[in-house]
């Protein structure tokens, strides 16, 4: 089974061709991260101009790379949120082109679902598990008791953690996405030498806050003579040690036998150290892309047996339940 995987969430613009859900026969992503950097964070209007430039392109590139051609497919997958409505749009509106064009069914998936498949389409993952999303647009838990089965059990109140590691870059004069700029500074400092705590929300354990360890991380850098390297590291070990012990917390709760990752915040050695046991995405599959929508967009359609009609929406938010 052939399927075009197309995503357009955010500022990365995707296409993959995949088969059998498993199989990465291309996957091209294009990104006007660049463009976003002047401003510290995604600017929303011109992320879409960005999906409207390069979806003809990549989609293209993804069909030449896997030397397929329209016709040779079977399945055409789509994100169809969370994410930026603009962003959002142009992707749903090509795939349906294309599903109309070509005469194939269309299946629209949900991007942070996509994050965590891209695990488990690498091994078998014992079930229920925990799974855990840590991305630039999303910070969240989800007891995945089956594929398409899964509850909320934990979700930031604010910033999402790769949120803050862009905020804390830019604080500390980084160039953007901050991320993986704060883990390499972070390596040449020392944690215990600033004390910062995370934060915690009332009456719900498994909640996350991020806002104010960004703005200790300010205040520090504002009022004491500190060493960027050790506010880095500070902040990382600060953030990471929050995460493991919610996740740990949430598995013991629902007894859960496995931990699985996504999102590109997963990137970070720093928390593979913390959580060696755990299911990684491959690293090709942790920043936004479309492999992992083609995967999850095959076993969807094969566990359903139904396409998504015509009428599928952009959904800039879509709760788990
Ligand atoms: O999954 P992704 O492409 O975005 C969303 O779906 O939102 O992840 C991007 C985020 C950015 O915030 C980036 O700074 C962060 O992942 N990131 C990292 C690392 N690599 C990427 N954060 C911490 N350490 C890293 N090595
Ligand atoms: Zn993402």
């Amino acid at each position: 089974m052939l399927t075009l995987g197309i995503e357009s969430t955010c500022d990365e613009t995707g296409a993959s061709v995949v088969l059998d859900g498993k199989t990465i026969l291309s996957n091209v992503v294009a990104s006007s991260a660049e463009i976003h950097a002047q401003y510290g964070g995604v600017f929303p209007e011109l992320a879409a101009q960005g999906q409207i430039e390069a979806i003809r392109p990549v989609v293209e590139q993804a069909l030449a790379q896997a030397n397929v051609t329209g016709q040779d497919l079977d399945l055409i997958a789509v994100a169809k949120g969370p994410g930026l409505i603009g962003s959002l749009l142009v992707g749903l509106q090509f795939a349906k082109g294309l599903s109309i064009a070509w005469d194939k069914p269309l299946i629209g998936v949900n991007h942070v679902e996509a994050h965590l498949y891209a695990a488990m389409t690498q091994a078998d993952v014992p079930l229920p598990a925990l799974g855990l999303v840590l991305s630039g647009g999303h910070t969240l838990m989800l007891l995945i008791r089956n594929l398409g089965d899964y509850t909320l059990v934990g979700t930031t109140r604010d910033d999402a953690i790769g949120e803050a590691f862009d905020k804390v870059g830019t604080l500390l004069g980084l160039k953007y996405p901050g991320g993986p700029e704060v883990e390499k500074l972070a390596r040449q400092g020392d944690p215990s030498k600033i004390r910062f705590s995370a934060g915690n929300v009332k009456g719900h354990p498994l909640d996350f806050s991020f806002s104010g360890l960004k703005t200790a991380v300010l205040y520090a850098l504002r009022d004491k003579p500190v060493h960027g390297p050790d506010v880095a590291a500070a902040f990382q070990e600060t953030a990471f040690r929050d995460v493991v012990e919610k996740a740990q917390a949430a598995m013991k709760q629902f007894g859960c036998k496995a931990l699985v990752l996504g999102g590109g915040v997963c990137n970070n050695l720093r928390l593979k150290e913390l959580l060696p046991n755990a299911f990684y995405p491959p690293k090709e599959l942790t920043l936004d892309n479309a492999a992992m929508i083609a995967g999850l967009g095959t076993a969807q359609f094969l566990r359903t047996g139904t396409p998504d009609s015509l009428d599928l929406s952009a959904m800039s938010r879509i709760p788990f339940v």
